[in-house]
């Protein structure tokens, strides 16, 4: 009811003017998730890649990209939360405006093109926010629009650098549609070069650190069916820990005829449901039951947790369908996911 009458406001401002606003609100006043819940996270804890999460569901990247808000999603009753896309140097994304809502659709696109405070920022921001956060956190890390993409590794490698210490867990995302070539990363030959750099400063920051936070590769929802399986084998070659599917979709066949349906970027929500849903199965298909998957894209009911669940996700995220339904979503999902049988 709350959030209802919140989003009523909300929608009548530019979306990404209602994002800050938001964001700005719960950095400030995090009780105000509480008050909005008005009950504790669902507790259903589950091990995956050797973390515990406190129940299955996640805030999925993008959403609080400079990690502002981690006692707010706390306590709207996440079990995790990845925050990024997160560049070395801060940058300012694209041009506005860059982020359109779809209503009909339950969908956006944005080109927002990882605007971000950079990861010095971040660092020293998550080094005072962990003292409270006891959820899992998830850094997602990717490169500035200005390196050029054959230094690409350069860049995922001083986020990981400066950034490991600080996370539960890594994000390597090659998958945004909105840094040029940025997708080029999943192609076999740049994925393996990426991934063996990973592999191999991974090896030096557990010496250092005497810990290895487990990584994890987020990929785009329109690769074909042919490319999972070498994805999966490359990822599980490099001694990657997972894979997050799927970010958002290029394709516009579900939209047709909307009025933004040709603003360049990418699409969330309802529309990238059906295929971030085959992508999860296939991936599972290739991956074995064991290996940790992701699933995000278009969740937004407790039943589309389950089936997510079911195709073979061990935890899954929700960005779009948070927006349109609000925090109760959250608590659907984790009561489902608590309730379901899957392995
Ligand atoms: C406005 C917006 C910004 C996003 N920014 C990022 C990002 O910085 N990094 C990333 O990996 N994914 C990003 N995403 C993708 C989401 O994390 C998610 O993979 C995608 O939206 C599909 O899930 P959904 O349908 O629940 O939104 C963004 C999505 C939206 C809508």
């Amino acid at each position: 009811m709350l959030y209802s009458l919140a989003r009523s406001a909300l929608f009548q401002l530019d979306a990404e003017r209602a994002h800050e606003l938001t964001l700005e609100m719960l950095s400030r006043f995090p009780a105000l998730a509480g008050a909005v819940m008005g009950q504790a996270r669902v507790d259903a804890p589950a091990t995956v890649m050797g973390l515990r999460f406190p129940n299955r569901v996640g805030l999925a990247a993008g959403l609080d990209k400079n990690g502002e808000c981690l006692a707010a999603w706390e306590r709207f009753g996440f079990g995790f939360v990845e925050v990024g896309t997160v560049t070395p140097r801060p940058q300012a994304g694209n041009a506005r405006p860059r982020m359109f809502r779809l209503p009909e659709h339950q969908a956006l696109i944005n080109r927002l093109g990882f605007n971000n405070h950079g990861m010095t920022a971040l660092g020293a921001r998550l080094q005072r926010s962990r003292r409270y956060f006891t959820g899992v956190l998830g850094i997602n890390i990717g490169k500035n629009a200005d390196t050029p993409i054959e230094r690409a590794a350069d860049d995922y490698l001083l986020c990981l650098h400066h950034l490991h210490r600080h996370a539960d867990y890594i994000t390597v995302n090659i998958s945004s549609p909105n840094t040029k070539n940025l997708r080029d990363l999943q192609s076999d030959a740049a994925l393996d070069a990426l991934l063996s750099a990973i592999a191999q400063a991974r090896e030096e920051l557990a010496q250092a650190e005497s810990r290895k936070a487990p990584v994890l590769v987020k990929i785009a929802p329109d690769l074909p069916d042919s490319a999972l399986p070498a994805l999966v084998e490359l990822a599980q070659k490099h001694g990657m820990d997972g894979l997050i599917a799927t970010n958002t979709t290029l394709a516009r066949e579900a939209v047709t005829g909307h009025v933004h349906a040709n603003e360049a970027g990418g699409l969330s929500g309802l529309p990238v449901r059906p295929r971030a849903q085959t992508v999860l199965s296939q991936l599972r298909a290739a991956a074995g039951a064991e290996f940790p998957l992701i699933g995000v894209g278009g969740i937004s009911s407790g039943a589309d947790a389950l089936a997510r669940r079911e195709a073979g996700a061990d935890l899954v995220q929700i960005y779009t369908g948070f927006i349109y339904q609000g925090p109760e979503l959250v608590r659907d999902c984790a009561h489902s996911l608590a309730q379901s049988t899957a392995i």
